[in-house]
């Protein structure tokens, strides 16, 4: 959740690591700090709060002319948010500096042991035992390299790290062990970050680290080993995301930027993939696993928050479209359930960033049990692209906001496309196929009425509370607008399928509490009518998002967005698109940073 970088290499490392750092800023922004060395001292600087405010402290050339550094934004897991608690972290002498993403789960007893040696502790942080350990393996004699073995072998938990060491200030260390790093290779350079999205700009080519690896990094030279100090041979990867897509461009927020981009997201999702003339859905990166597939009787779709909600749209599409029975299952409670499980049944994970902890957890588990695991990805080589048997990309490009809008299209793009792929009856596809390539156009009739959903915001942006009603293929889309509208303008909602309504969340409508209905004219249009009724009998305000040929809604409200027709599986596509704007203009109405939401991070890389 925290973001890391390091940089080691020819040119000037602070302005690098304050880029690097404002780039990871939506991993956590609760304070921020660099260490940079420089004529043998490390200078450490920190501050509380978003990295605009530490970039301003690094005043008067802070450490100019230094090749060498390392910077944490944080996302307070223990202890408040401050300066003390703030990384780097450093043990009593002042030779190690630390950043830290992850949890030291046995810290507090490893803090008192080190304590009891004698090590005095500035911060509430479980990180700050690192440096400690490391200085306490130096004290009885140790060098560096078998300090750091003998510690993340005493630490319990997940972990991202970097660290400088002042008396060998030739080497960059990392180590990871579930909690994601990434080393960017450059030319006379190389750097450390959280998330490749840090590094877009500076290189396209990365390694991911493994877990249990450790990094020693120079400027020329990268040796990656294991906790049994063999040498690991390790990949590069090529990364295709380019500046310009980690770059707000003329937008005000990487929020409305993302949703823009729905269109082209959606089109890059299925590009090269689909041949409705023939039927034909290709997916390369299931083929290895094509024959398996055939075998497969039951989908498992394991995912956290929005990617949830995506697999809860797959469930009624592998459903309808596959024949497969599907559930959804959040990954952090499937991790802990104790279900019997049939080998036929393969499990779908569908993460935006590859990395999410929980996710991570569920697709262990699966394995565990012999299941066949596929991913769903936007990250390229991410954790979860590498641990999954095969999988399918979503090639949308980084996603910076983060609240997930156009991840959640290209999931369902995806989504789609894999129903198609695993259907039996494959002839009664091509009206879907063919729909498919007509969605990105229709997501630009949406986009181009934008100026009428942020007329309804102003409308409705006082409300304290609201429902979100659909059915089938909307149910879903009422819960992740749910969702959107609760992270980015801290309004309460929830998201309900229209007929659980009358069991319970109608003793709630009154005046003012208005409902969004997610409504296009459907196969069961006709009974979300009947609920909305009963919401506009008890004088609850209605805001309806329909197709033209819904004639009946305009009785029931005024407040109507029109969205283009298409077929039922495809609403999703469509409907999500206004209430991802809607939750933006209410929020940034609202003056909230919606691009930061307060206590959220893009990556929730713990449990
Ligand atoms: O990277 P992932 O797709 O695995 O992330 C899952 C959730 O953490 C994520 O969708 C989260 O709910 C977003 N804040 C939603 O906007």
């Amino acid at each position: 959740m925290c973001g890391i970088i390091g940089y080691f290499g020819k040119e000037e490392a602070l302005p690098i690591l304050v880029n690097g750092l404002e780039a990871l800023e939506y991993r956590g922004y609760d304070s921020a700090g660099v260490a940079v060395f420089l004529e043998g001292e490390v200078k450490v600087k920190k501050s509380v709060g978003k990295v605009e405010i530490l970039k301003k402290s690094l005043k008067n050339n802070f450490c100019s002319g230094s090749h060498l550094g390392i910077g944490h934004t944080r996302w307070a897991t223990h202890g408040i948010p401050n300066k003390s608690n703030a990384h780097p972290h450093s043990d009593c002498q002042g030779r190690i500096f630390v950043v830290h993403n992850g949890i030291i789960e046995n810290y507090k007893e490893l803090k008192s042991y080190l304590q009891k040696q004698g090590h005095n502790f500035k911060s509430e942080t479980d990180t700050e035992v690192v440096p400690h350990l490391i200085e306490n393996f130096l004290n009885s004699g140790k060098d560096f390299d078998i300090a750091l073995f003998d510690t993340l072998r005493m630490i319990k938990g997940a972990y991202a790290l970097v660290i400088i060491d002042k008396e060998n200030p030739k080497i960059l260390y990392a180590a990871r062990l579930s909690s994601p790093l990434v080393i960017g290779v450059g030319k006379n350079e190389n750097f450390l970050a959280s998330d490749p999205s840090a590094l877009i700009g500076k290189t396209k080519n990365v390694v991911y680290l493994n877990d249990g690896e450790i990094a020693k990094i120079s400027q020329n030279d990268i040796n990656i080993i294991n906790l049994k100090k063999k040498k690991t041979p390790y990949e590069i990867v090529h990364l295709g995301w380019d500046l310009e897509q980690a770059q707000k461009g003329d937008f005000p927020h990487f929020m409305l930027k993302e949703i823009f981009e729905g269109p082209e997201v959606v089109r890059a999702a299925f590009r090269g993939r689909i041949k409705s003339k023939e039927n034909l859905v290709k997916l390369g990166g299931l083929e290895k696993v094509a024959d398996q597939l055939k075998e497969v009787k039951r989908l498992l779709i394991l995912a956290c928050g929005t990617s949830y909600y995506a697999g809860l749209v797959g469930e009624y599409l592998f459903e309808e479209i596959s024949r497969l029975p599907t559930e959804t299952h959040f990954a952090s409670e499937f991790r802990y359930r104790d279900e019997p499980f049939d080998k036929n049944t393969a499990v779908i994970a569908i993460s935006q960033s590859g990395e999410t902890a929980d996710t991570l957890a569920a697709i262990q588990k699966a394995k565990k049990h012999g299941l066949m695991t596929l991913g769903i990805v936007n990250t390229v080589g991410s954790t979860v692209a590498r641990e999954t048997d095969a999988g399918v990309y979503n090639h949308a490009g980084p996603e910076i906001g983060v609240a997930s809008t156009k991840a959640f299209l290209s999931q369902l793009t995806v989504l789609i496309m894999m129903a198609v792929y695993l259907s039996k009856n494959k002839n009664s596809s091509k009206k879907l196929l063919e729909e498919l390539e007509k969605i990105p156009k229709k997501i630009e009739i949406i986009l181009a009425q934008s100026a009428k959903l942020e007329k309804l915001a102003e409308k409705y942006k006082n409300y304290k509370n609201f429902l979100f009603l659909g059915r089938r293929y909307n149910y879903p889309v009422a819960l992740e607008g749910a969702l959107k509208l609760k992270e980015i303008s801290y309004i309460h909602a929830e998201g309900y399928g229209a007929g659980e309504m009358k069991h319970g969340p109608i003793a709630m409508i009154t005046e003012n509490f208005p409902t969004m209905a997610i409504i296009p004219q459907n196969s069961v249009s006709e009974k979300m009518i009947s609920n909305l009724e009963e919401i506009k009998a008890r004088k609850g305000p209605i805001f309806a998002i329909t197709t033209e040929e819904n004639k009946e809604i305009s009785s029931l409200t005024k407040d109507i967005f029109y969205i283009p027709k298409t077929i039922e599986p495809l609403e999703p596509l469509l409907t999500i698109v206004p209430l991802q704007l809607f939750a933006y203009y209410i929020g940034t109405k609202k003056g909230f940073d919606v691009d930061k939401p307060r206590n959220l991070a893009k990556s929730v890389t713990v449990e």
